[in-house]
């Protein structure tokens, strides 16, 4: 059956008498040269301010060292600058203590607080604006807010680090089996694992450290594209506001985005690593891995399933890695092909960055938790190591010490392996005769190469899974995360 559209009655007579006697609005700050005011569908569609009074406290930053500009450029009396410091300082209280009437009806949040510093003080706060654009100031305030954020992430990696190394020192000598294709490897102590993980987390954090470098540079007073005509100062603005100097150029200071695509593309990065950490986790709490156990603390059962214990916030670390990437991916989107320079599809850049910057908060804390709540089984590991001769390619390495070319040993090793399964046995359990009888080379002193306690011993180039290298790693971190 077809499905019928729904009918949409239209009520001309109610909008009739709408237009009639529209209600009366306030004027907009930018009202001048229009007669009439916007629809209220259009007002609903294009503010921002349900979402951009996030920026409040960078929005006053910005204004408090704007108006100080202003004063000391003689743009402003210093008694009107002194108004608009101490109107700020009000409009910031109310906000933070939830008596701030956010109105849609006055857009967004610069538009906002502009209003009401007027609604308070009058005439000086209509000679803030001075020199000034939105599109210079919602810059302003978007680099100062993504660089608290960055500066919040880095303590929460720092925190992640702290956990995994904690976990790793409170798991010593616990050897696990290092997987390649998801197929048994090699044998890597845990420790040796955890810290692989540190790394990559250490990296992102550099990632973070450079691109709020690059994006410490100060758009205000670039106006609307141009610049102005007036003689402002705009390195005392970046100065005071902490940014390392204006951006040389007004055009690319209020059309690019560059800064939050960078800052996208790192959370991304680390969304991906933690999502591989959360991938990890969930398989070896799975009864077929059984290597760890979460404690119930960070745990969840089944509605129906009264057996059931997941490890949810691990999964969903790997689930919110799509929002974050997604995030980056409806930035690239709304940047490319965009003529320069402000426009007001630019608008759509702030939702997707508080949401990337929330999201990988949550998961680096969760993460941080869940670390310092799991048990590695140590026998269910140990029962688990035998399987998949992890120690063959310590084999290789023993036949190459006596003398045997590689593609030989490995053919040997291997022969060695498929003897093993002809035998339902291990390496170590092969006699020195049956491995001689595949090449007379073997000498009693193979059986120390064989089993995985000794493969791992074996372990000595630079940043391997031996013992010595892994103690030198943790002795790295440990003083590098301050542990110590
Ligand atoms: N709310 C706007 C945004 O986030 C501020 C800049 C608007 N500028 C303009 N000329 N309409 O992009």
């Amino acid at each position: 059956m077809e499905a019928s559209r729904p009918q949409v009655q239209v009520q001309a007579q109610a909008q009739a008498q709408a237009q009639a006697q529209p209600k009366p609005k306030e004027a907009k700050l930018w009202g001048g040269r229009f007669e009439e005011g916007v629809t209220d569908v259009v007002e609903r569609f294009t503010e921002s301010i349900s979402f951009d009074k996030a920026l409040y406290k960078h929005d006053i930053m910005g204004s408090r060292a704007h108006a100080s500009m202003l004063a000391h450029q003689g743009l402003i009396s210093a008694s009107d600058r002194d108004s608009i410091l101490q109107g700020l300082d009000e409009i910031e209280r109310r906000i933070e203590n939830g008596e701030f009437n956010w109105r849609a009806d006055r857009e967004d949040v610069h538009m906002n607080i502009e209003a009401a510093l007027t609604d308070l003080i009058g005439e000086p706060a209509k000679k803030l604006h001075t020199a000034r654009s939105r599109n210079d100031q919602v810059l302003t305030d978007f680099r100062l807010w993504c660089r608290d954020a960055i500066d919040k992430i880095l303590v929460s990696m720092k925190q992640l680090q702290v956990s995994l190394l904690t976990l790793a020192l409170n798991n010593e000598g616990v050897i696990v089996p290092g997987y390649t294709h998801l197929q048994r490897a090699q044998p890597v102590l845990l420790q040796h694992l955890l810290l692989a993980y540190v790394e990559e987390i250490e990296r992102d954090a550099g990632r973070l450290v450079d691109c709020r470098a690059r994006m410490n540079f100060c758009p205000l007073g670039a106006c609307a594209l141009a610049g102005t005509g007036l003689p402002i100062d705009r390195f005392m603005t970046s100065e005071a506001l902490g940014f390392t100097a204006p951006l040389r150029n007004s055009i690319d200071a209020v059309s690019d985005r560059d800064f939050v695509l960078e800052f996208l593309s790192v959370n991304a990065i680390t969304a991906v690593h933690l999502s591989r950490l959360g991938e990890e986790w969930v398989l070896w709490a799975s009864e077929e891995f059984g290597f760890i156990t979460p404690s119930d603390s960070v745990s969840t059962g089944s509605s129906i399933m009264p057996q059931k214990k997941n490890p949810d916030p691990m999964e969903l670390v790997r689930g919110k890695s799509a929002r974050v990437i997604g995030d980056l991916v409806t930035l690239l989107t709304l940047c490319k092909g965009l003529p320069h320079a402000y426009n007001r599809d630019l608008q759509e850049d702030k939702e997707p960055v508080f949401d990337s910057v929330k999201t990988i908060l949550g998961m680096l804390e969760v993460s941080a938790e869940f670390a310092l709540k799991i048990t590695f089984n140590r026998e269910r590991i140990q029962k688990a190591l035998p399987a998949g001769h992890l120690d063959a390619t310590t084999l290789a390495d023993y036949l190459v010490n006596k003398g045997v070319p590689f593609r030989t040993s490995h053919d040997i090793a291997g022969k060695s392996v498929a003897l093993c399964t002809l035998k339902n046995c291990q390496l170590l359990d092969l006699s020195l005769d049956e491995l001689r009888s595949i090449n007379p080379v073997f000498e009693e002193d193979v059986y120390e190469y064989l089993g995985v306690e000794n493969a791992i011993q074996k372990f000595v180039s630079y940043g391997s899974t031996g013992s010595a290298c892994v103690a030198s790693q943790l002795d790295y971190w440990t003083k590098k995360l301050e542990m110590k």
